[in-house]
């Protein structure tokens, strides 16, 4: 059985990240072959396991995922995976409040509370402790409003992101620019074992003057 079947089958109620966003997850994990992955915002787990199932078959690397509201149950759905049991670690608790011992993280996926503030002070805390090559992947960002605003945090933050055109929106940041070029960035168009083909259109966003990080862009456009 193929792993998105498997998933399926044991988490059938799927409220969650699109497919091909969840496919993104997956292949970037596969290519860039972290070692601490970071996800805020657990809700049923599908998007950790997307990901968990790309670190297992890496071989090595694990997930800290977090949501402080248990009523998801996330860990009985971790628990149909045994071959996850070391790979995943879920925290009751908010993405700001992470122990401070995860680190140096390598892969960031933010996709808990989406309002401005939650996400700048998830990377006042998480930002710091990133790996030279980390990414940082935000998700919903098409539902900008003052309830919704993750560009808006990395903005203020001043962060330089990549805008992926997925159905929820997500963006990208990288903290090495470099690392990322020499890489090959087919993965970002997946194709999923249903056939769906996961082409996201990419699209390059400069964030607004005042950035920690400003870097050459291939095309920009102000958010
Ligand atoms: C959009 S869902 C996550 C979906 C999941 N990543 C997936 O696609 O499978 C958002 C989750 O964030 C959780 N959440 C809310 N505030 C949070 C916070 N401050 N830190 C971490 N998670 C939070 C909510 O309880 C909810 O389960």
């Amino acid at each position: 059985m193929q792993f998105e079947e498997k998933i399926k089958q044991e988490v059938p109620q799927d409220d969650s990240t699109d497919i091909a966003e969840k496919m993104i997850l997956y292949t970037e994990i596969k290519k860039r072959k972290p070692q601490i992955v970071v996800e805020i915002g657990t809700h049923r787990g599908l998007t950790t396991l997307y990901m968990a199932h790309a670190l297992w078959e890496n071989g090595k690397g694990m997930i800290h995922t977090c949501d402080p509201n248990p009523e998801w149950y996330q860990e009985g759905n971790f628990c149909k995976f045994e071959e996850f049991k070391d790979i995943i670690k879920f925290h009751l608790i908010k993405g700001k409040d992470l122990p401070k011992d995860i680190a140096p993280i390598d892969f960031l996926f933010i996709d808990g509370f989406h309002e401005k503030e939650f996400v700048l002070e998830e990377l006042r805390e998480l930002m710091p402790r990133l790996s030279e090559n980390a990414v940082v992947y935000f998700h919903d960002t098409l539902g900008s409003n003052v309830s919704c605003d993750p560009l808006g945090a990395a903005k203020e933050f001043g962060l330089e992101v990549e805008i992926i055109n997925t159905k929820n929106g997500m963006a990208i940041y990288e903290h090495n620019k470099n690392f990322s070029d020499n890489t090959d960035n087919s993965s970002r168009g997946a194709t999923s074992n249903e056939g769906e083909s996961v082409k996201p259109g990419v699209q390059r966003v400069r964030v607004a003057s005042g950035s920690k990080r400003i870097r050459k862009t291939r095309s920009k456009r102000s958010i």
